[in-house]
C-alpha cells in the first residue's frame, strides 16, 4: 500500500514550487500526495519566516498536526512531522527545542535529501535514539541537479524556479539569511524543465526567484544568459502561450528586460515590482538601492514600450523612523502609479536583521492606522482597474471549475480571476458539458460583464 504525504505550504510562490518538488521527490519513494492531513504517514510543513505572524502560525499548526499523526498511527508506528522552508532554516535546532513533536527539520536547500533524511529518522527511532534529525546546511551541491526530471502533477499555469537567494540585504528582510546567496539555475536545465512542462500540457509558466530579474544562468555554450534571453527562448516553445516572472527588484530592471515587453507578446503585460516605500529617506534606510525617481523612470520606460502594462507592488508601512511625511510620500507614489493590485504589510522586526536594531521603531497603533489608509487607497485603485475591464474582450486561461455548477475560473493577462458560466443549468444534478471539459487548460476569449473587488465575471465568445 502506498504511503501518504500531506504538504502544507505557507508564504510565497517559491514555497508552492518547492512543495510540488518535494512531492516529486517523495513520489519516487512511493508516497502519494494527500489533500488533507487525515491518514497521512508524513506531514511536511513548508514554512515562511518573512514576518512574525507567518512564522508563529507554524508552531500552532505543529501541535495540531501531532494530534493528527497520533490518530493516524498504524499500530505503534506513528507518522513523521517534518518542518521545511524558511522557519526551519532560521530556527533549526531552536525549533527542535521549542517543538518536541517535530521529527525532522530541513532547510530550503536540502529537500532533495528528503528520502535519506526520512531513513535517518527511522534508524534513529529504531535504535531508540532521539529519533530526530536536523539538516539546514547550505550544501555545495545544487538541489536542482538532484530533483526528478519530470513533475508529477502538471497544471495549465505552472511555476518554475530559476533563481534563488538574495544578495541585496534590504535591512528588514530575512531572505538573504534563510535562502542564502543569490544563485541562478543553468539556462539549459531551465529550458529542459520548461519543455517538459509544456509537453505535459502547461500553457503558462511563471519564472520564480527572490530576485528573478537578476537571473544570469550559465549556458552550455559557455555564455551567461539574462532573464530577457530566457524569456525570448521560452517564447519560441510552441504551445507555451504566456510567460510571467516574479519577484523583480527595481534596480535590476535592465534595458533588455524592459525591451522584451515591446517585443514579445507572450510576456504578459503585468509586472510585480515592489517599491516598499515612496520616501527616499526610508528607501535609503531600507538599503533598497533605488529611489522614488529611478523607480518611476523604470515604469515610464515600461509604459513606453507596452502602454497597457499594469503594475503590482509590495509595501511596508511603519519602517523604523518613518514619519507622517514619509508615509505621505508613499501615498503620493501610489496615486501616481495606480497599482492594479498590491500587497501591504506592517513592518515586522525580524531577529538578526539590521532594521530590528534601529532606533525610531514605530508604535503598533501608528502602523495599523497607516496600513488601513494605504489599503483603502490600493483597494480603490484595484476596484477601478477591475471596473475598467467591463465590456472588454480578454483572453482567459481556464484553470479550474468554479463553485457554481457549469462555472469555469481562469486568469486574465493581468492575473484577475475571471468566472465564466458556460451553461444555463437546472437545479439538481449537473453533468459537465463537452465545452467545459474541452476548455479546461485552454485560453478562451471572454467578454467581461461585471467586476468585483477581487474578480471578474464574463461570458465566452464563440
Ligand atoms: N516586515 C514586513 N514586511 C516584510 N516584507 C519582507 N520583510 C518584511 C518585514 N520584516 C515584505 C516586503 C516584501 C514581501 C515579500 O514581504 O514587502 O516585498
Ligand atoms: Fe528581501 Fe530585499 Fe532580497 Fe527582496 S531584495 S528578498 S526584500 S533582501
Amino acid at each position: 500500500m502506498n504511503k501518504k504525504v500531506f504538504i502544507k505550504s505557507y508564504g510565497c510562490q517559491m514555497n508552492v514550487y518547492d512543495s510540488t518538488r518535494m512531492a516529486d521527490v517523495l513520489a519516487a519513494e512511493g508516497y502519494e500526495q494527500s489533500e488533507t492531513p487525515e491518514g497521512a504517514d508524513l506531514i511536511v510543513l513548508n514554512t515562511c519566516h518573512i514576518r512574525e505572524k507567518a512564522a508563529e502560525k507554524v508552531y500552532s499548526d505543529i501541535g495540531r498536526m501531532r494530534l493528527q499523526v497520533k490518530s493516524n498511527a498504524d499500530g505503534d508506528k506513528e507518522g513523521v512531522i517534518a518542518v521545511a522552508g524558511c522557519v526551519a532554516q532560521a530556527e533549526g535546532k531552536e525549533m527542535m527545542r521549542r517543538a518536541p513533536s517535530v521529527d525532522l527539520v530541513l532547510g530550503p536547500q536540502t529537500y532533495h535529501r528528503l528520502p535519506d533524511l526520512l531513513k535517518q529518522v527511522d534508524v534513529e527511532r529504531k535504535t531508540a535514539k532521539s529519533g530526530r534529525v536536523v539538516d539546514t546546511d547550505f550544501p555545495v551541491e545544487a538541489k536542482f541537479d538532484f530533483l526528478p526530471k519530470t513533475r508529477r502533477s502538471v497544471q495549465p499555469a505552472a511555476f518554475l524556479s530559476v533563481q534563488e537567494g538574495c544578495d541585496k540585504f534590504c535591512t528588514y528582510c530575512v531572505v538573504p539569511y534563510t535562502r542564502g546567496a543569490e544563485y541562478s539555475r543553468a539556462f539549459d536545465a531551465v529550458m529542459e524543465e520548461a519543455r517538459s512542462l509544456v509537453d505535459a500540457g502547461t500553457v503558462e509558466i511563471t519564472l520564480l526567484g527572490q530576485n528573478v530579474n537578476a537571473y544570469h544562468g550559465a549556458s552550455a555554450d559557455g555564455t551567461t544568459r539574462s532573464l530577457a534571453d530566457l524569456i525570448r527562448e521560452l517564447a519560441a516553445i510552441e504551445g507555451l502561450e504566456r510567460i510571467r516572472f516574479t519577484t523583480s527588484h527595481p534596480k535590476d530592471m535592465q534595458d533588455d528586460l524592459i525591451a522584451i515587453y515591446g517585443e514579445e507578446p507572450k510576456c504578459m503585460p503585468y509586472l510585480h515590482l515592489p517599491v516598499q516605500s515612496g520616501s527616499n529617506r526610508i528607501l535609503e534606510a531600507m538599503n533598497r538601492h533605488h529611489t522614488r525617481e529611478t523607480y518611476l523612470a523604470t515604469l515610464a520606460a515600461l509604459r513606453e514600450v507596452r502602454p497597457d502594462i499594469a503594475l503590482s507592488g509590495d509595501f511596508i508601512v511603519g519602517f523604523p523612523g518613518e514619519t507622517d511625511a514619509d508615509f505621505e510620500d508613499t501615498l503620493s507614489l501610489v496615486r501616481e502609479v495606480k497599482y492594479a493590485q498590491a500587497y501591504s504589510f506592517k513592518y515586522s522586526a525580524r531577529p538578526g536583521t539590521p532594521a530590528a536594531e534601529m532606533s525610531g521603531q514605530v508604535a503598533e497603533e501608528v502602523k495599523s492606522a497607516r496600513l488601513q489608509a494605504l489599503q483603502e487607497l490600493l483597494n480603490q485603485h484595484q476596484a477601478e482597474f477591475n471596473e475598467a475591464s467591463i465590456g472588454r474582450r480578454v483572453p482567459v486561461l481556464f484553470e479550474r471549475t468554479g463553485r457554481e455548477p457549469g462555472q469555469l475560473v481562469g486568469r486574465s493577462p493581468y492575473m484577475q480571476a475571471v468566472h465564466v458560466q458556460l451553461d444555463a443549468h437546472q437545479e439538481g444534478e449537473y453533468t459537465p458539458s463537452k465545452d467545459q471539459a474541452g476548455l479546461m487548460g485552454q485560453i478562451g476569449e471572454v467578454e467581461i460583464i461585471s467586476a468585483g473587488p477581487n474578480s471578474l465575471k464574463g461570458q465566452l465568445i464563440n
